[in-house]
């Protein structure tokens, strides 16, 4: 039986008015962790939250918080962030001239430290932070907004990360898809090697009587990759 993908639903699919139960919903609905998308209107076009709405969910529930910064520069709000209640903390290595060092700060601070990867960067520069690292995070989609197509191409670069992390010996290490996932493309991001998946749009869907059926297509996607 292959490994279920954890699933890490993205908050910015969620109903804004009403954060506080969508959190506890999608909880309730089976969720592994719960994917929060930062956003600075600089380093992305868009805006979204910031640690006092992250520090204001965390009482509501027990999900690991997953925060995607997008925003630069990353490093004056790391620890803002964690003390907001972050387990998990990946930045893009655009958004600061030393990523090493970023990494091992986030570390510092007690929270697993994760490398984006946008479209256009490549698989390369996780080589070089290898040690440093729990977790790698593909964009399937040009970061800013959720509900965008899934980029084929970029399913080679979660392959190469997939051998990447294997002949170093960190088999261990979190590799993730964001950006377009759903049934379908789920089902291909575990066959190049993720173990875990985000989805705005695919886990929110249709409001909160569908997210235990949205949350169980996304996780039985190895179930069909293996048939
Ligand atoms: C995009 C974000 C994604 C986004 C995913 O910048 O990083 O996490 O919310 O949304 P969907 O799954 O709808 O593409
Ligand atoms: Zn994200």
């Amino acid at each position: 039986m292959p490994t279920p993908p954890i699933i890490a639903p993205s908050l910015l699919s969620a109903d804004f008015a009403r954060l506080g139960e969508e959190v506890r919903a999608i909880e309730a609905a089976g969720a592994d962790w719960l994917h929060l998308d930062v956003m600075d209107g600089r380093f992305v076009p868009n805006i979204s939250f910031g640690p006092g709405v992250i520090g204001a969910l965390r009482p509501h529930t027990a999900l690991p918080f997953d925060v995607h910064l997008m925003i630069a520069p990353a490093d004056p709000h790391l620890e803002a962030f964690r003390e907001a209640g972050a387990d998990w903390i990946s930045v893009h290595p655009e958004a600061g001239p030393h990523l090493h060092r970023t990494l091992r700060r986030i570390r510092e601070l007690g929270a697993r430290a994760g490398v984006v990867l946008n479209p256009g960067t490549p698989a390369e520069v996780v080589d070089n932070v290898l040690d440093e690292l729990d977790l790698v995070l593909v964009m399937s989609v040009n970061p800013g907004f959720g509900g965008q197509s899934f980029i084929e191409g970029q399913l080679r670069k979660v392959s190469r990360i997939r051998r990447m992390l294997d002949g170093a010996g960190r088999s261990e290490v979190v590799l993730q898809v964001d950006g377009g996932v759903n049934a379908d493309t789920a089902r291909r991001c575990v066959e190049a090697g993720a173990t875990a998946l985000v989805a705005g749009s695919a886990a929110f869907r249709g409001g909160p009587d569908r997210y235990r059926d949205n949350i169980a297509a996304l996780r039985s996607a190895p179930e069909r990759a293996a048939a």
